[in-house]
């Protein structure tokens, strides 16, 4: 495992999601800046994420300014929303690791499993934005709110899928400092099946009313 730690920008880290990402990545010591379409707004998350982790680690910034100033970026934007981010980011990006979190529900029915025609949409960015940027998916089935709860380890493991070797090794050393268990799940095209089981987690958080159901893998360890 590397011992530096990329500076993260996390787009759309004054949402759930990303703002969970952020907080575990600045508990583990890395330097990130929050990505919003309105940098007041990310200025402004970064100060309440830094008084929650007791750090000074977290910026914030304009959705470019952010993904420039990364080594690693995280896209954690709605569904609608991920390849207008992305394209609108893609110069800042070239070269670099782009962690896709997107999962592509279509409100309001959300427990329900309704992928686009292309099936993946974390595939379907990669090959859009072409072979410069590195994508990398991960984190589809952790929960913004098991991510916000400082009292608790993560308990779930992150399915981490990708065509680029050294790029899904960058993602998964860093989901271990953020203290979740990273499981290598093969090429991008595997991600479908992360993107699928969120579906089936929101189901069963209703089901068995519980706030963050996840997955572990067996018979790993
Ligand atoms: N929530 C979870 O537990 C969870 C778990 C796993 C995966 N995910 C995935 O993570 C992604 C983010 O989910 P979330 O729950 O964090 O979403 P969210 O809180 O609704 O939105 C995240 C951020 O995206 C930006 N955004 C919202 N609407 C936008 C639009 N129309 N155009 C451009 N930017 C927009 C906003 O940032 P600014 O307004 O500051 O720009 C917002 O703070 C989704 O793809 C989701 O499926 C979520």
């Amino acid at each position: 495992m590397s011992n530096t730690l990329p500076t993260l920008a996390v787009l759309g880290g004054t949402g759930h999601e990303g703002s969970g990402i952020a907080f575990r990545a600045a508990l583990a010591g890395c330097k990130v800046v929050v990505g919003s379409r309105a940098a007041a707004r990310a200025a402004a998350r970064a100060a309440e994420l830094n008084a929650q982790a007791g750090s000074n680690h977290v910026s914030g910034a304009g959705l470019i300014e952010a993904a420039q100033q990364a080594q690693v970026v995280v896209l954690a934007v709605p569904y609608a929303a991920q390849v207008a981010t992305a394209e609108q980011v893609r110069p800042a990006l070239e070269g670099k690791v782009l962690i896709d979190v997107t999962v592509p529900l279509k409100p309001p029915k959300v427990s329900l499993v309704q992928l686009p025609p292309e099936g993946s949409c974390v595939k379907a960015l990669q090959d859009r934005l072409g072979t410069g940027v590195r994508v990398v998916s991960a984190f589809q089935n952790v929960s913004a709110h098991a991510l916000m709860n400082p009292n608790k380890p993560v308990d779930c493991d992150v399915l981490v899928c990708a065509d680029d070797p050294e790029a899904k090794t960058i993602v998964r050393d860093l989901v271990t400092k953020m203290g979740l268990v990273a499981i290598d799940a093969g090429p991008l095209a595997n991600s479908v099946v992360s993107e699928t089981l969120t579906s089936v987690l929101i189901h069963l958080n209703k089901t068995y009313k519980v706030p963050a159901s996840g997955i572990r893998i067996s018979g790993l360890r």
